[in-house]
């Protein structure tokens, strides 16, 4: 039987949001946590070169994107923690994957388009290369199962796509195509401020977010700033209808509470969205702090986090050091 394994990472990139949170990480914890599954949650500090960004601040990123795994549930006695800098196969599988994705997939990714925007032309190789990358993370543990929010499934495909052309091509059984494995409702947490864009680490407004790293005052501040329509709290699905905002909160006010959305229809329907604000509020502030502090606390001294990150980094050179070495065998290179 194949062990079933999870892999899945973020970028330091600014800081994570309820989205990374609800969308993903949350499932992270519960995937492992179930015992099940081998779990590799890594940091794609690779990935987040791909657009411009602070070389001062790189390493504290990484670091704080480690800290918000572990204070949301990660934890390193169960998974393998890791940057993926540290594990240079990603890199070197993402070369050999490199020489069998296509242009004309590469050209329909619509993160790439995104994120490259009018001037596609003078965007970086490695912006666009952005999904084999990614596939590479994915394939060089072979991993059965990757928990990612609905934004990523369009890469997703391509890691699928790269390992059933390396296993034709080769005539192998070498890789296993990975299943998305997108959970709940909150696989696209939307805009505080607009509910038809994805909450995002990149929007300009920081009012169109929550972070990890917000306070209870900023919370309170951003959930009372969001928009609402003026209209009361929708009663029943149905009424979500032309409500993308409505729709939002009460999304995310189900996910923090735990509660199903008839739960919260039952208890909030009909009535002001100043009055479910505050709820939201309590909700919000409850769930998220303890996360917070713990993570604060992680990044003021950073020589547990450190430690994490080396011994998950090693851990996994142990796995996918052969693991390259057979995939270039396949291939036909010299060895020694
Ligand atoms: P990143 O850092 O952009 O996003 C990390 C995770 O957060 C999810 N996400 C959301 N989910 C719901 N609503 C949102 N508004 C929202 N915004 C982000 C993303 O779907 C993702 O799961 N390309 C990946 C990083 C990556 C990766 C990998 C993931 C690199 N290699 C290998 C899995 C496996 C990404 O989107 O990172």
């Amino acid at each position: 039987m194949i062990q079933k394994r999870i892999l899945s990472g973020m970028q330091p990139t600014n800081a994570l949001h309820l989205g990374n949170y609800l969308g993903a990480l949350k499932n992270w914890v519960d995937l492992q946590n179930q015992g099940d599954y081998e779990c590799f949650y890594c940091v794609v500090d690779l990935h987040a070169i791909t657009m411009p960004y602070d070389r001062d601040n790189l390493k504290k990123a990484t670091r704080e994107v480690a800290a918000a795994y572990i204070a949301a549930g990660v934890d390193p006695q169960k998974s393998v923690l890791f940057p993926q800098s540290a594990v240079p196969a990603h890199s070197q599988l993402m070369w050999l994957l490199a020489t069998m994705a296509q242009v004309g997939k590469l050209n329909r990714m619509t993160q790439f388009k995104d994120k490259a925007g009018k001037n596609a032309e003078n965007a970086g190789l490695g912006l666009y290369a952005y999904p084999v990358l990614m596939a590479a993370d994915i394939l060089i543990y072979n991993a059965t199962h990757v928990p990612v929010g609905e934004d990523q499934k369009q890469h997703l495909e391509l890691a699928r796509d790269l390992a059933a052309t390396f296993n034709t091509r080769y005539d192998v059984e070498h890789f296993i195509q990975p299943e998305p494995y997108i959970m709940g409702d909150t696989t696209r947490v939307m805009s505080l401020r607009d509910g038809t864009s994805k909450m995002s680490k990149s929007a300009e407004s920081d009012m169109t977010r929550i972070n990890l790293t917000d306070d209870a005052d900023l919370i309170a501040k951003k959930i009372k700033k969001a928009k609402t329509d003026p209209q009361p709290v929708p009663t029943c699905t149905e009424q979500f209808e032309g409500r993308p905002e409505a729709k939002n909160l009460m999304t995310i006010y189900a996910a923090l509470a735990d509660e199903t959305m008839d739960d919260v229809f039952n208890k909030f329907g009909g009535q002001s969205f100043a009055d479910f604000k505050k709820s939201m509020i309590d909700v919000s502030v409850a769930h998220l702090e303890p996360i917070t502090t713990r993570m604060n606390d992680l990044m003021n001294d950073v020589t547990e986090i450190d430690k994490i990150l080396a011994e998950g980094g090693e851990k996994c050179n142990a796995i996918t050091e052969p693991f390259i070495d057979q995939t270039m065998d396949i291939m036909g290179f010299w060895k020694s």
